[in-house]
């Protein structure tokens, strides 16, 4: 071998463990639908960047709609979200973070920066992650839970979510029957979950 293929090999090697160990240490994202892929309406106005990051809050929701388990049926569903956050609830765009469908997708709302509409006290310091459906008397199905369990360990190795985040149901920090009883107590088995605000 002359000494250039050596390096050669050296360096190969090197990028080969630089990258076996970033490989070892990421998180999959889920597979999340862009805002122009779902066929989000632009907000009315600018919205303003979360106050901390990274968060230090995740917030589960419901929507306390019917749920959708094909990628179309959860587009036309949250684009009504949309409309109904902008023209009722004079938002400016759809109020949450993400939303997450039973058809194990995982649609971008306001994203991993910007300010939420979806819990008064948290809107500035947290995720608000809404699953389309309503969760009072069932569980969401296996595809949705994955999809949102996913997406915070995913915010989390990308430093949008704090480490040692706090997860709360909509409920505990207002008062509302949101994310739905059956929803509520199944989170309540999620890493991080808290019984504490
Ligand atoms: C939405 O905003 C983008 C980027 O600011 C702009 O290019 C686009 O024309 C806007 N769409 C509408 C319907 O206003
Ligand atoms: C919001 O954050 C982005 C970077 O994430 C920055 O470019 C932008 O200036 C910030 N906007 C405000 C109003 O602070
Ligand atoms: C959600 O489900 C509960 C229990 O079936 C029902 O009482 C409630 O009206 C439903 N919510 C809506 C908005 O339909």
């Amino acid at each position: 071998m002359n000494g250039r293929r050596d390096a050669g090999f050296l360096l190969g090697l090197q990028v080969v463990i630089l990258f076996g160990h970033r490989t070892v240490n990421s998180v999959e994202p889920p597979n999340i639908i862009s805002r122009s892929e779902w066929g989000a309406r632009n907000a009315t106005g600018p919205i303003k960047n979360l106050s901390v990051g990274p968060t230090p809050y995740v917030l589960i929701h419901h929507s306390d709609t019917g749920g959708c388990i094909t990628q179309a049926l959860c587009q036309a569903k949250i684009r009504l979200i949309q409309n109904y956050h902008i023209n009722v609830r004079h938002w400016g765009d759809i109020g949450y973070n993400f939303l997450v469908g039973e058809d194990g997708n995982v649609y971008e709302g306001r994203g991993w920066d910007k300010h939420g509409a979806h819990s008064k006290f948290y809107n500035s310091k947290s995720i608000g992650i809404c699953i389309v459906g309503n969760y009072t008397r069932r569980e969401p199905n296996v595809a949705a839970v994955r999809a949102t369990k996913q997406l915070i360990a995913y915010g989390a190795s990308i430093d949008k979510i704090s480490a040692t985040y706090t997860l709360l149901g909509h409920k505990q920090t207002a008062p509302t029957l949101c994310p739905g009883d059956k929803l509520y107590e199944l989170i309540k088995s999620w890493p991080h979950w808290s019984p504490t605000t």
